[in-house]
């Protein structure tokens, strides 16, 4: 059995599934991979708790979230004001696992967390979009130096597999285009405004209820989170180094109900897609709301349900469908690409 010290930074809805996860599958996660996750430290926006070299006992940290207080206030293991950043250097771990909210400004204080890990040559498990988007380049040049991998399934739409398909099950075959409805926020908007006939603020405001838009929900709605995971996963199947400014992106705040019954009149169905394609020689990478056919395999997909689309050379059209968005759905994308990272990958990455 392999112990796994696990440092967890962001202590949200993401994070906590995450921890609840790893206390769920204790037993499973020794008997089917022989390892035993531990998480040796706990970062939230007050202070953390600290656990070496045991890691924290996981039913006083069930405990704690249960009654909604603090990291900090961790009876003999809270610390009060220390930051992610003081943690990382205090402590010595296996794996980080980033889930702070994405900031598209400077990514920060995940860009921290993750340069501080990959440079020690931790393993970086990331749900935060910021520092991939915005500094792509910079972390592959970290990784290249320090042997420290990124794995980032929990940002490319989480339970949704989306880099997986792209890398290994389609290993072979040229991707020409991928398409994918890869936000279940604007999904579930736009599928309750044309069932329901309801109204843009309460279909988002029931999206917040479900814990699945993001801090900001500007960035579900006017397409930011989709041109996000569509540059992650361009950068990753295509061999991009694209940023924010690359990417033309229209988000669903002018999809009016009219748009949405005058499209269901045509036998249409409007999704908001993240497409990649390669066009004469040159990648046309967008974000828009697009009135598909309803027999295109993304037609069907509805609520906070995600889909995505690879149309290759040899293996004809795949497409996945699934994987809802979700606090657990993202902590389970997590705890994928930690066994993936663990269990299956044990070289560097490429
Ligand atoms: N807000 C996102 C969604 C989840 O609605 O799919 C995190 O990427």
């Amino acid at each position: 059995m392999t112990p796994i010290r696990i440092i967890v930074c962001g202590f949200g809805n993401v994070g906590r599934a995450f921890v609840r996860l790893i206390e769920d599958k204790q037993e499973e996660l020794i008997s089917r991979y022989g390892i035993a996750p531990q998480i040796h430290a706990v970062v939230d926006i007050s202070g953390a708790a600290i656990a070496d070299p045991d890691g924290l006992p996981l039913d006083q940290l069930r405990g704690l979230m249960d009654s909604g207080q603090p990291i900090e206030r961790m009876a003999s293991f809270g610390r009060p004001g220390m930051s992610g950043a003081a943690v990382l250097q205090s402590i010595p771990a296996d794996v980080l696992v980033e889930a702070t909210p994405t900031n598209l400004v400077d990514g920060e204080p995940a860009r921290t967390h993750i340069n501080a890990a990959l440079d020690k040559g931790m393993d970086v498990i990331t749900a935060n979009k910021g520092p991939v988007v915005l500094f792509y380049k910079d972390l592959q040049a970290r990784m290249q130096s320090s042997g420290g991998r990124l794995f980032m399934s929990a940002a490319t739409a989480a339970a949704l597999p989306t880099l997986d398909v792209g890398k290994l099950c389609t290993a072979g075959a040229r991707i020409q285009a991928v398409e994918g409805i890869l936000n279940g926020t604007t999904n579930y908007i736009l599928t309750r405004m044309g069932r329901e006939g309801c109204d843009y603020a309460t279909a988002l405001q029931a999206a917040q209820d479900l814990g699945i838009a993001e801090t900001d929900p500007t960035l579900d709605v006017e397409g930011f989170d989709t041109r996000n995971k569509i540059i992650l996963i361009a950068n990753q199947l295509f061999d991009q180094c694209l940023g924010i400014t690359d990417v033309e992106t229209v988000g669903i705040t002018g999809v009016r109900r009219e748009d949405i019954e005058k499209a269901q009149t045509d036998g249409r169905v409007i999704k908001l897609i993240g497409s990649v394609r390669r066009e004469n020689n040159r990648l046309c990478v967008k974000v828009a709301p697009e009135a598909l056919e309803a027999d295109h395999p993304l037609a069907g997909v509805h609520l906070s349900e995600k889909g995505i689309s690879f149309d290759t050379d040899s293996m004809g059209r795949i497409t996945v469908t699934g994987g809802h968005s979700s606090p657990t759905g993202a902590a389970a994308a997590l705890l994928k690409d930690l066994i993936h990272a663990r269990c299956f990958q044990t070289q560097r990455q490429p």
